[in-house]
């Protein structure tokens, strides 16, 4: 039987580009070089799956292929909003993504920022980097405790809720809640957490506020300057979701003019390009989008895609069909 032909957009773990050589006619980015919309355009009508990330525009032009051999867009990351959901659908492909495996990891992440961005950690190793730490003094760089204050989890999906757990059980925070749909209140109780029926309802209460949302139009700009100032001087805002969410030059402008404590962000609004005024933002801590970045997670973010095509070339459901 002919193995069903595979492209993989960017390099992936060892482990998982072996199974895919053994189990496809697979032909792997060696170079992990991102491919263009033209390049995608071409994969789509040659190859029977793609294998995209979050680093590739998969939208409306590059989904412009009335005959695609594709049919499947085996996504390597949970979010998707890089793949233009109506053009998919109007070529009946299927679109898995990769849930469950890597929230662990990026909720350990956007617990670091938090941290880092309360405790001044990113200053503090800027300077002592650059030889400038005098020593020991009552006044260096004192930050915000974090133990027992109030966290604002915006979208409370399985993200928001490990994120919840680490802060409430491990820093006794108190957590309020924004999602789109209502929360169980079983689920709400494992971090005797509040919901909050807006955006605008939860920002005030904070003391951090954390974006677990999925990124794309519907919350592009989620976090304007309208909503910046809702939320207490002082507060953090930390987004490990996706960067579209926040208006960048309203948060520059919130963390210039001290309207709020801090930021910390591993997603930008058109990563990996930085706002050269972000840079100059001493209360920000940025990290190149490492939310998943374990080897455990990206490994097994790997499997799981290796799972949905099996599925798929099998004839059944992927068990993570989003489209
Ligand atoms: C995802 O899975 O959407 C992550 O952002 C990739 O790290």
């Amino acid at each position: 039987m002919v193995k069903p032909s595979v492209l993989v957009t960017r390099r992936w773990p060892a482990a998982v580009e072996a199974q895919l050589a053994e189990n496809y006619n697979a032909v792997l980015n060696t170079g992990d070089k991102p491919m263009s919309p033209a390049e995608i355009r071409d994969a789509l009508n040659h190859y029977d799956a793609v294998l995209p990330t979050v680093t590739d525009t998969l939208n409306a032009e590059a989904l412009d292929v009335p005959a695609a051999q594709t049919k499947i867009l085996a996504n390597y990351g949970v979010g998707y909003s890089h793949i233009c959901e109506p053009s998919a659908r109007e070529l009946g492909m299927t679109v898995t993504n990769t849930p469950d495996v890597l929230s662990e990891c990026t909720a350990d992440l956007a617990m670091t920022l938090l941290l880092m961005v309360a405790r001044r950690a990113g200053e503090g190793e800027r300077e002592l980097r650059a030889g400038n730490w005098s020593g020991w003094r009552p006044t260096h760089l004192v930050g915000t405790k974090v133990s027992g204050k109030t966290l604002g989890i915006i979208g409370f999906g399985r993200i928001g809720q490990e994120m919840a757990r680490r802060a409430h059980h491990g820093f006794g925070m108190n957590i309020v809640v924004q999602n789109r749909s209502r929360v169980s209140p079983e689920v709400l109780q494992q971090c005797n957490a509040t919901q909050v029926d807006s955006v605008d309802e939860l920002l005030p209460q904070c003391d951090f506020v954390s974006l677990h949302c999925p990124g794309g139009a519907a919350n592009r700009h989620l976090i304007n300057s309208r909503r910046l100032d809702l939320m207490k001087p002082g507060a953090f805002l930390i987004n490990t979701a996706r960067g579209e969410v926040i208006d960048e030059f309203a948060l520059i402008q919130a963390l210039m003019f001290d309207v709020i404590g801090g930021a910390a962000l591993d997603v930008f609004d058109g990563e990996p390009r930085i706002s050269p005024d972000l840079l100059q933002c001493d209360n920000l801590v940025m990290l190149p989008h490492l939310g998943s970045a374990t080897r455990e997670a990206r490994e097994a973010m790997g499997f799981r895609v290796l799972d949905n095509l099996g599925d798929f070339f099998a004839g059944r459901p992927p068990r993570d069909r989003v489209i």
